[in-house]
């Protein structure tokens, strides 16, 4: 930009923290499974970005998000670690052990506390209610200082019983009060108003910070969440790329941008590094294989292109026209064409980090012979293609069955024919299958292969860049037992592509299947 928008000449806000339940709520969304591994990678990346607040999971909930609970209470160096827990003492002592390690632990403790809820889901009486949001922020508080409390559904509880149950909460230890939109009823001007009656009614209500945590069933999370920081809220919870229950929750990248860039109405500003955004978005959708829509705000594919003459037009004369914000404020690179065969092990290095990444020795050279492979198949190499071959490195870097070769045979004189070879815990196996054409014949390999009664719900092909040599990137979605899981893979060819992405979709099955029996077990 050549002169500074009104809003960034404004000073610096009041500080507002970010909570981001990327790893809580927004793994539970159907489809969204990530590894212990990929939880790290995504902690450590929330971390150095600035979050204040990491959800790391629901420790009761199985054995594997107790241990990636622990495991990034540990390593995270800057951020509070949050374990949530329902209002039961097994599930508060549960998240305690896992948080303790942490540099700031919290536990984040909740219950409903509308009339629909309390009567059908908890059945219980609005007392009983009452008396265990005592207890239960009394449990936590004796375990870590730093205590936040949850009135689930709260937007549809009625304003008595919501500011007792707040006064008791606060009275009790808690330091965070959350006041969740957890069907995505609210709108803006109704959300304003309960945080506005809440700190106005609750007469302890200034010894806890109040909190945002919106839904997108309306399409308003991120606008009830903006609402409720000007009704007095000071910390919101949200998710990388808006992932969560149903539609989702608030987008983290859209509030902090829409601070960032209407701070003359909004009066805020964040922790966050948001050239750092881009490259949060790609590596959640990465490794959850959640694909990001093309118009989404701030970190869709389309969020800066300029499509039509007339705006294309107005930017060459003055970018202003057209752009509230840059695209490098978000981190995304301008598209270039980077290098070729030629390109050395260094100038591979610098691209990455150019383009956000920051890998270990043993990724980088994975990820350097795969760039080698792809530069003697493609005549020029795009940073997307660069992007779409390091994520599924990333992706797939700790998967239990792999593709290692496929060969197919197809065309117009059927049957089509696949031999293939996976790597299933280690060790290889081969089949050929035949099918009705090749994706068919391909899939029905694998499941010789893997056995499996998982119903294919989508199969998506798109092109990473233009041109006949593009590389294909395959969505693949699968549902068993009402469990739904999605799988990605990329290559030049779209058919082992398709291999990777079925086969990364039942990684995905298996971590699902496996993480329901412990929490069968937990029960
Ligand atoms: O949406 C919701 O109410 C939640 C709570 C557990 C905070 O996710
Ligand atoms: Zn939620």
């Amino acid at each position: 930009m050549t002169t500074k928008t009104p809003s960034e000449a404004q000073p610096e806000g009041e500080r507002v923290l970010i909570f981001d339940t990327t790893l809580r709520d927004g793994e539970q969304c159907p489809g969204a499974t990530m590894t212990f591994e990929e939880k790290l990678e995504v902690a450590d990346y929330l971390d150095q970005m600035g979050v204040d607040i990491i959800e790391a999971g629901f420790p009761i909930a199985s054995e594997g998000d107790f241990e990636a609970v622990s495991a990034i209470a540990k390593r995270v160096k800057k951020a509070t670690v949050a374990g949530l827990a329902r209002a039961a003492e097994k599930d508060i002592d549960r998240a305690g052990e896992a948080v303790r390690n942490a540099v700031k632990p919290r536990i984040h403790t909740f219950i409903s506390t509308s009339p629909v809820h309390m009567k059908y889901k908890l059945q219980k009486s609005a007392e009983e209610v009452l008396a265990l949001v005592t207890k239960q922020c009394e449990r936590a508080r004796n375990l870590v200082p730093d205590v936040e409390w949850s009135a689930e559904d709260a937007t549809r509880t009625e304003h008595d019983f919501l500011c007792r149950c707040v006064e008791a909460a606060i009275k009790a230890g808690a330091t965070t009060i959350n006041i969740p939109d957890t069907v995505g009823y609210t709108v803006p001007e109704e959300y304003y108003a309960l945080f506005d009656m809440l700190r106005t009614r609750v007469p302890n209500a200034d010894k806890a910070i109040f909190s945002t945590h919106c839904h997108n069933d309306l399409g308003m999370a991120v606008a009830n969440s903006l609402a409720g920081l000007k009704g007095g809220a000071r910390q919101i919870e949200c998710t990388i790329n808006g992932i969560g229950e149903r539609a989702g929750n608030a987008a983290l990248e859209e509030i902090v941008m829409a601070i960032r860039t209407r701070r003359d109405v909004l009066p805020f500003s964040t922790g966050i590094e948001s050239t750092m955004l881009s490259r949060a978005s790609k590596l959640v959708s990465a490794v959850t294989n959640f694909p990001v829509q093309y118009n989404k705000a701030i970190v869709g594919r389309n969020a800066f292109a300029h499509e039509s003459g007339i705006h294309q037009d107005g930017m060459l004369k003055h970018i202003e026209t057209y752009e509230i914000m840059t695209p490098e404020s978000v981190g995304v690179a301008k598209t270039s064409l980077v290098m070729g065969k030629h390109s050395g092990r260094n100038a591979f290095r610098t691209k990455l980090k150019e383009l956000g990444y920051d890998l270990g020795d043993n990724a980088l050279e994975d990820a350097f012979t795969r760039f080698k492979a792809l530069a003697d198949r493609k005549k020029h190499v795009y940073d997307e293609d660069i992007e779409a071959l390091v994520d599924e490195e990333i992706a797939h870097a700790h998967d239990r069955m792999k593709v290692v070769a496929l060969t197919v045979i197809a065309g117009t004189m059927g049957p089509q024919m696949a031999t293939l070879t996976l790597d299933i815990d280690g060790a290889q196996q081969t089949v050929q299958s035949t099918g009705n054409g090749p994706v068919d014949a391909t899939f029905n390999a694998i499941k010789t292969m893997f056995p499996h009664e998982a119903k294919l719900l989508l199969y998506q092909v798109h092109a990473v860049t233009e041109g006949t040599d593009a590389q294909a990137e395959v969505s693949v979605r699968l549902e068993e037992e009402g469990r739904q899981v999605t799988g990605r893979g990329a290559d030049t060819d779209t058919l082992v592509a398709s291999a990777r992405a079925y086969v990364a979709a039942l990684n995905k099955l298996r971590i699902k299947r496996q993480k329901n029996a412990q929490a069968q077990q937990a029960v």
